[in-house]
């Protein structure tokens, strides 16, 4: 059995309703402790990948496999297990605004109980506890009780990660999780991540628009273009010069900064 915290994709490819190619012909093998960053340009197929890893959408054709298991065919039980082991960390955060932090963050915890009792909120002592060490993991701990709607950007990403870890992920999926936050922050919310990525050996895959922040924390940088892998290294080996192929056009803006 493939070693937990590994993510294969076998001939990925996806076609939305109205033809538009999302994915074409993707082949990726990510093991545990990886620390992925997809870069490309807006359009080239980031989201739809993580989507498809994650199944908040189906494939057109191909494998997706989590911790040697094939999500695309899973069904019932066996894809809300597949599902509950990779945790999505959204750009708009996705929190529930009027509601607690502490809601917001046992709300990534409702994967473990039947619908009827995350419905009462009859969750255990034990969840409730972890919920404050996954907190205080994020610096939040002193949150608690305070409306998500009532933090900062920063603040509300790093409650976004809390709530994954809720779910005792083996991977953790982010999709752009800094780009709508001011530098100071996002080196906050990016440390969160790799603490958990190089403490707990985590494996972590991360959409982001920006270079610098793929040379400074990517174990290894994924370029895609028009919904292909078009560069695939580990950080070693990789050189600035090589982003300015992937931004090249549209006078993008991380193009200049992989100058
Ligand atoms: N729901 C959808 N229906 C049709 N086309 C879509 C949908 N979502 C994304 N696309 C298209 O798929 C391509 C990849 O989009 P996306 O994965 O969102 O790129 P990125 O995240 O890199 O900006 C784009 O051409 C986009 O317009
Ligand atoms: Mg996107």
């Amino acid at each position: 059995m493939a070693e937990k915290g590994s993510v294969a994709l076998k001939d990925v490819s996806k076609i939305y309703p109205n033809g538009v190619v999302g994915l074409e012909n993707i082949n990726l093998n990510i093991q545990r402790g990886e620390f992925v960053m997809i870069v490309g340009l807006s359009g080239s197929g980031k989201s739809t990948l993580l989507r498809a890893i994650n199944r908040l959408h189906d494939v057109t054709a191909g494998q997706i496999l989590i911790d040697g298991q094939d999500i695309t065919q899973a069904s019932g039980d066996k894809l809300h297990k597949i599902r509950r082991s990779a945790a999505m960390i959204f750009q708009n955060y996705n929190l529930v605004k009027t509601a607690s932090v502490y809601r917001n963050v046992m709300s990534g915890r409702v994967g473990y109980y039947p619908a009827w009792r995350a419905a009462l909120g009859l969750f255990t002592k034990e969840d409730q506890a972890l919920v404050a060490t996954n907190l205080a993991r994020v610096n939040l701990l002193d949150k608690y009780y305070v409306k998500a709607r009532d933090l900062s950007g920063g603040q509300q990403q790093r409650v976004g990660i809390a709530r994954a870890l809720m779910q005792e992920p083996s991977v953790i999926l982010a999709d752009e999780p800094v780009s709508g936050l001011d530098p100071k922050t996002t080196k906050l919310v990016m440390n969160d991540l790799k603490r958990l990525n190089e403490e707990d050996g985590m494996t972590i895959i991360l959409n982001v628009h920006s270079i610098g922040l793929a040379l400074k924390y990517a174990s290894r940088i994924v370029g895609l273009k028009a919904g292909r892998i078009i560069y695939d290294k580990p950080i070693e080996e990789v050189d600035k010069r090589d982003f300015k192929e992937i931004y090249r056009e549209a006078g993008d803006s991380a193009a200049e900064e992989a100058e």
